[in-house]
């Protein structure tokens, strides 16, 4: 045949790909999850999120030195705590457990980015993100709640929050009293584009979240939703979002790439914990290449608009990457 144009010109050696590569992943664009639990010299490993690993405050150290090393620049942490009640009350405790691997985190290395989770599930005994009123969730208050939990966060040391709850309004709420508590500096990552989600369930169990009754479906959003997404994330941007966020990651990669079209911000995309599950059980059976599936959904991920990406893969594929 006599061809003007033969497109695998530019695929016939690993030199010429590695030039062609248009979307590259980094060690930078890592955001990797940690679950602090109560208690003393605690390293457990989470059942249903493979080689990730509850950790008591006096066991970050090590961790926290690894995770450096390997050239990850930011945790997102999840406290687990042992007390729960009506109003969440330990997650804004100046004492709760967030608030103290906060500030052991920031003892051991300063560089490392501190992001938190801001959400009530794990704190409630009711497992809602905010507080309940006639069996309903109630939003300002919620909300009122949620920013309270965010300044007790900015306080112990965290650079950046991370609100999970999907309440509206919260990110303006979380700001202003960001600001006029003087953590003006402190960020916000907002679950913007947070669905109601099947994926989650393996986070669940980690972190003993699971709704008493109901579901999460009054706040988060419908799987079938795509318009409606943009409406949250330009309504986050507006109330002083710095990064917005698509949960979860591969189901949702349209999401991703539509955000990315229509504004100029920053996008995060949380591989989440379902995600993870699937290929490392697939993984165990021998039926998929762990390595090279990961690498090709980190960078999957990316390709679709992802600036970072929140994942429970973080420390395999830092590994991977350095060679
Ligand atoms: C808390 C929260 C959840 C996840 C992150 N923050 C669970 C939920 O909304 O039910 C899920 C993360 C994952 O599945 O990896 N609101």
């Amino acid at each position: 045949m006599i061809l003007t144009h033969r497109p695998r010109r530019l695929r016939v050696n690993q030199a010429i790909r590695s030039l062609m590569r248009e979307t590259n992943l980094s060690v930078n664009d890592f955001i990797y999850p940690i679950f602090v639990v109560e208690g003393e010299k605690i390293k457990r490993e989470i059942p249903s999120i493979a080689n990730n690993y509850h950790f008591s405050v006096d066991m970050l150290e090590a961790e926290i030195k690894e995770i450096v090393d390997m050239g990850i620049k930011a945790v997102l942490l999840f406290g687990v705590p042992d007390h729960k009640d009506a109003h969440g009350s330990e997650a804004y405790h100046e004492n709760g457990i967030v608030q103290r691997a906060i500030r052991e985190i920031k003892r051991v290395n300063k560089e490392l980015l501190v992001i938190t989770d801001v959400c009530m599930c794990q704190y409630t005994d009711h497992g809602h993100c905010g507080i309940i009123e006639d069996a309903y969730v109630n939003n300002d208050k919620s909300a009122e709640y949620i920013a309270k939990i965010a300044l007790s966060h900015a306080k112990a040391g965290a650079d950046m929050v991370a609100p999970s709850d999907m309440m509206d309004g919260r990110i303006g709420a979380i700001r202003e009293l960001l600001d006029t508590n003087h953590y003006s500096e402190v960020s916000i990552m907002a679950y913007s584009a947070k669905y109601a989600s099947a994926f989650y369930g393996p986070f669940r169990a980690a972190a003993n979240s699971t709704p008493q009754f109901g579901d999460r479906k009054t706040y988060q959003m419908d799987p079938g939703n795509s318009d409606e997404a943009l409406r949250e994330v330009e309504l986050d941007i507006a109330e002083g979002a710095d990064l917005v966020m698509v949960k979860p990651a591969l189901a949702y990669l349209d999401i991703v790439r539509r955000i990315k079209d229509t504004f100029n911000i920053p996008i995060v995309a949380y591989n989440v914990s379902g995600e993870y599950a699937m290929i490392k059980a697939a993984a165990e059976k021998g039926w998929v290449d762990e390595k090279a599936i990961v690498l090709e959904k980190l960078t999957s991920i990316k390709r679709a608009g992802a600036d970072l990406i929140i994942t429970y893969h973080s420390k395999d594929a830092a590994k991977w990457l350095r060679g």
